[in-house]
């Protein structure tokens, strides 16, 4: 698979997808929300892939949000359908069934604190900004960052940063618990490989479980959330990995997955 905005490589069991439009500091322009459409249904389909990495090229910015430049000129028909795009590929990143480590080097505006909230964890350097800024430019955020940021932060929180449209420093995102620890930026990639080889060697199917139960489990009234749960334990129970785990522990050794 080839991309024009995107570098996609591999280490054992981890993908790093990178936004590679370093430019226009990897703004999302239309080509390169496609690119990642495709590249995220790759990473699912592909079983060998165990957790995934997204980051941005360079050293100032993790995605600049989405391309203004298209932004500028859409109508509202247009406008419509690009958002629907846009939350489409964030809800593939979100139920990808697998982690997802978003290692934010540097600004995460708009669509790209957007794209980082659909992450299963976020990994601030301690160089970055986050914000929503759309305010600014007079419109909404469009990849259900009115969502996801009142679903991490809370609704107050939500409502001051998307009403001011403020960039917030790595430390002040880590205090409002919109990301999950904040490194060194030369640590960065190194913290975000080790976490995520570490949650590649988790056995799959109750990773893709545990990321279900959480996600889907949420939207659902807590009984029927509950039983959801419920159902998914017992379906564990199914697969080699569980006796594998349990067998490991009684044994006294480090368990060895397969995915079955
Ligand atoms: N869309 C398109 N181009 C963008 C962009 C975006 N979201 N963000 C940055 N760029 C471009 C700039 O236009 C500039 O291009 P140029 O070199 O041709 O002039 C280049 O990237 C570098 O950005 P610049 O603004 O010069 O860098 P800076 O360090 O002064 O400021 C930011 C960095 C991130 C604060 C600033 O670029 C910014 O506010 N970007 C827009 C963020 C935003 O509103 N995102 C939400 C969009 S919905």
């Amino acid at each position: 698979m080839t991309f024009e905005n995107l570098l996609l490589e591999r280490d054992g069991a981890v993908a790093v997808l990178t936004v590679n439009r370093p430019k226009v500091l990897n703004a999302l322009n239309a080509q390169t929300l496609d690119e990642l459409r495709r590249a995220i249904l790759d990473l699912k389909h592909d079983a060998s892939v165990r957790a995934v990495i997204v980051t941005g090229a360079g050293d100032k910015s993790f995605i600049a949000g989405a391309d203004i430049n298209e932004l500028a000129v859409q109508s509202p028909i247009d406008g419509r359908e690009h958002a629907i795009r846009g939350q489409h590929v964030l809800d593939l990143i979100e139920h990808l069934g697998k982690p997802v480590i978003a290692a934010i080097n540097g600004y995460a505006l708009g669509g790209g604190c957007e794209l980082a909230m659909a992450c299963t964890i976020r990994i601030a350097a301690d160089t970055a900004k986050l914000g929503q800024p759309e305010i600014n430019l007079g419109i909404v955020p469009g990849y259900a960052g009115t969502q996801r940021l009142a679903r991490i932060v809370g609704r107050g929180r939500a409502l001051e940063l998307l009403l001011t449209g403020d960039q917030i420093t790595a430390q002040e995102a880590h205090r409002l618990g919109l990301v999950n620890r904040v490194v060194p930026a030369a640590d960065l990639l190194n913290e975000a490989r080790t976490l995520a080889s570490t949650l590649a060697a988790k056995a799959p199917v109750a990773v893709r479980y545990i990321l279900e139960a959480v996600n889907k489990g949420l939207e659902m009234p807590f009984p029927q959330a509950q039983i959801f749960e419920a159902t998914l334990f017992g379906l564990v129970a199914a697969t080699d990995d569980m006796r594998e785990g349990t067998r490991a522990f009684l044994e006294k050794r480090k368990a060895d997955f397969k995915g079955r």
